[in-house]
C-alpha cells in the first residue's frame, strides 16, 4: 500500500533529531489523529542550511517529515514558503488515500518554522 520510496524515507528518516540552537522552531498537530510534529530550522543568508525533525506520528507523517526536510534544505525561506502538501506526497511517488491527511504535518511544520524564524527576526529589529 505504501511506495518504495515512503518505506525507505520511513525505515532511514533523513534529518531527524533536534536543533538546540535552531533560528526557527515549528510545532504542529494533527486533529484528524492527535499525531505531533516539531521542525526546526537553520538561516544564513535567507536560506534553510539546516533542517530537523521530530515526529510523534504513524509511518506516513515520519516520512513525510523525513522529505520535506530533503526537499527545504538549502532553500531559500520563500522557496520553501511555496512548498506545498502535495509537492511531498508527489516526492514520495504519492501516499494512500487515507494517508494523504499525514503530509498536511510536513507542510504545515515547515511553513511554522519559517513564520517563527520571521517573527523572531522581526522582534529584534
Ligand atoms: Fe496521524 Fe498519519 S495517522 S499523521
Amino acid at each position: 500500500m505504501y511506495s518504495e520510496k515512503v518505506m525507505d524515507h520511513f525505515r532511514n528518516p533523513r534529518n531527524m533529531g533536534e536543533i538546540p540552537d535552531a533560528d526557527g522552531m515549528g510545532t504542529v498537530g494533527n486533529p484528524v489523529c492527535g499525531d505531533m510534529m516539531n521542525i526546526y530550522i537553520k538561516v544564513e543568508d535567507n536560506r534553510i542550511v539546516d533542517i530537523k525533525f521530530k515526529t510523534f506520528g504513524c509511518g506516513a507523517a515520519i516520512a513525510t517529515s523525513s522529505m520535506v526536510t530533503e526537499l527545504a534544505k538549502g532553500k531559500t525561506l520563500d522557496e520553501a514558503m511555496k512548498l506545498t502538501r502535495s509537492d511531498v506526497a508527489d516526492s514520495l511517488d504519492g501516499l494512500p488515500p487515507v494517508k494523504m491527511h499525514c503530509s498536511n504535518l510536513a507542510a504545515d511544520g515547515l511553513h511554522e518554522a519559517i513564520k517563527d524564524y520571521r517573527k523572531k527576526r522581526e522582534a529584534e529589529k
